[in-house]
């Protein structure tokens, strides 16, 4: 299988490159600090040089030539103001999706947060900003025709991985690690069964691999 991860050098994203790398798949992304690339070169890892908010969809639809998965891991992450989050995490989903569709690409996975993320706190306009751009980008992509999957992760941590979480539908809003996240977001992408369905993740009791195969088996009938 053949993924290309927007936003490869990121948290989420490398940590799902070397997972899938070593799971055999072929890996491409797009990563946009040259020092990146050759990071990721040095562990065996392909990656493309591009900024997302420059390319064009049928410039990245091309370098997309046969991949069956493409992940949306890419964000802002409250740098650049309120612009670079329209930018990459509104706009540059609606490039990606442009460019799956130029491409002939069935499947995207986005990683999206909780809307409710943080509510009980007084947050900064940015980050409601934030908010409101991932919720627009989840309702876009779901409106598509692709087989899109959108993983609503809990608050991130850089703790190591414990390989349990909780993945459904609807989930309180708690943590989670990166390893986590790109550990249920490979086996989602071997699950090409699970399409057409918004899950949120944390933190739980439950091995990746069985709370993937619990949302596998627990899809609604009749969705293709
Ligand atoms: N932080 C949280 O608690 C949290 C919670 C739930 C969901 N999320 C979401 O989870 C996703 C992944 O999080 P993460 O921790 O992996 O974030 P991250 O480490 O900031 O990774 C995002 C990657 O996107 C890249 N990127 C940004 N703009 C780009 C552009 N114009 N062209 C190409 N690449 C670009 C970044 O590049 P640079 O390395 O050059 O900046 C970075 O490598 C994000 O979408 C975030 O919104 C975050």
């Amino acid at each position: 299988m053949k993924v290309f991860i927007v936003g490869i050098a990121g948290g989420v994203g490398s940590r799902l490159a070397r997972l899938l790398t070593a799971a055999g798949d072929r890996v491409d992304g797009l990563y946009r600090r040259p020092e990146q690339g050759e990071r990721l070169a040095t562990e065996g890892i392909h990656a493309t040089h591009g900024d997302l908010t420059r390319l064009d969809a049928s410039t990245l639809a091309a370098l997309l030539h046969d991949t069956d998965v493409l992940v949306f891991a890419a964000g802002a992450g409250g740098e650049g103001g309120t612009a670079a989050t329209t930018a990459i995490d509104g706009t540059g989903l609606t490039t990606a999706i442009e460019a799956a569709r130029l491409a002939g690409i069935r499947r995207l996975l986005l990683v999206s947060v909780f809307p409710e993320a943080w509510r009980h706190r007084d947050m900064p306009d940015a980050f409601e900003h934030y908010i409101d751009v991932k919720k627009k980008a989840d309702a876009e992509l779901a409106a598509t025709d692709l087989d899109w999957t959108i993983l609503r992760p809990a608050a991130l941590t850089d703790a190591a991985g414990t390989g349990r979480v909780s993945l459904s539908p609807a989930l309180i809003h708690t943590d989670i690690t990166r390893d986590d996240v790109a550990a249920t977001l490979a086996e989602l992408v071997h699950t090409p069964q699970i399409h057409h369905r918004i899950l949120e993740l944390a933190q739980g009791p439950d091995p990746i691999a069985d709370a993937v195969r619990r949302q596998n088996g627990n899809r609604p009938a009749g969705l293709r």
